[in-house]
């Protein structure tokens, strides 16, 4: 089985219920894409974006979860929450939530495992800053994030892994085309030394994808796929992105 390829968008804090408007041009602009369709709404508006997209290619995901299944934590919401809303997956560690909540890798392979239980597909997320790149540590950096945050239970058909580095994220600036393709080198060679079906696992890019460069990063090898922020808040902009993958 070749790995699933996987347009997701992340609106991250943003959007209201006027904004599902853009899940309706979305879906007649591309009603049968090439590829698995997902975006991922703040958690309130997963249930109405879920009904919205009812019958249609598009998958729903939260943006977070709890690792455990329920209980007192106010504020947080259950992988089972997410599912019982209509959620297909859940991106998980992403360096917003890395660096906004302190998350650990070792909380976020805790939160895997708790989304796996649930049904949900797991993205996970890794990714390094700049002042890591720059003391050459990017590489050192994935692997430790890769071993820590993703758990023994993962599969190709739980698990999506998404790198971005957090230097391109939200600022216009992207890797080179060999910086894309070395870090998703490494991450097949360590899903592949890992996982039986490793090779099967789909590899995301994000990091400022937008309708002008995504047809040059889907053409690296080893990226399946993107986890678009800004640029799939918009059809007009995350539809280009759907159509080039
Ligand atoms: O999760 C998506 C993301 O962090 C990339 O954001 O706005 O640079 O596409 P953006």
């Amino acid at each position: 089985m070749a790995p699933r390829k996987l347009a997701a968008g992340n609106w991250k804090m943003n959007g209201t219920l006027a904004s599902l408007a853009e899940v309706d041009a979305l879906l007649s602009a591309h009603p049968a894409p090439g590829c698995d369709l997902l975006l991922c709404p703040p958690a309130v508006l997963v249930h109405a974006m879920a009904q919205r997209a009812q019958g249609s290619a598009l998958k729903v995901g939260g943006q977070d979860c709890h690792a455990n299944a329920s209980g007192a934590h106010t504020g947080d919401i259950a992988a089972a929450e997410l599912a019982d809303v209509g959620a297909s997956h859940v991106i998980l560690g992403h360096s917003e939530r890395r660096a906004d909540h302190g998350e650990t890798d070792a909380q976020v392979a805790a939160k895997a495992i708790a989304a796996h239980q649930a049904g949900l597909v797991a993205i996970i997320c890794v990714g390094e800053t700049e002042t890591q790149r720059d003391a050459g540590q990017t590489l050192d950096v994935i692997a430790a994030q890769l071993a820590g945050s993703v758990p023994d239970c993962a599969t190709a058909a739980n698990t999506v892994i998404a790198y971005e580095p957090v230097w391109a994220i939200g600022t216009g600036r992207t890797p080179t085309n060999d910086q894309i393709a070395e870090v998703h080198a490494l991450m097949r060679d360590k899903l592949s030394a890992r996982f039986a079906d490793g090779a099967d696992f789909t590899l995301l890019y994000g990091g400022s994808v937008k309708p002008g460069n995504a047809a040059e990063i889907f053409a690296i090898p080893h990226v399946e796929g993107a986890l678009v922020g800004g640029a799939s808040l918009k059809a007009s902009d995350f539809g280009p992105i759907v159509a080039a993958l």
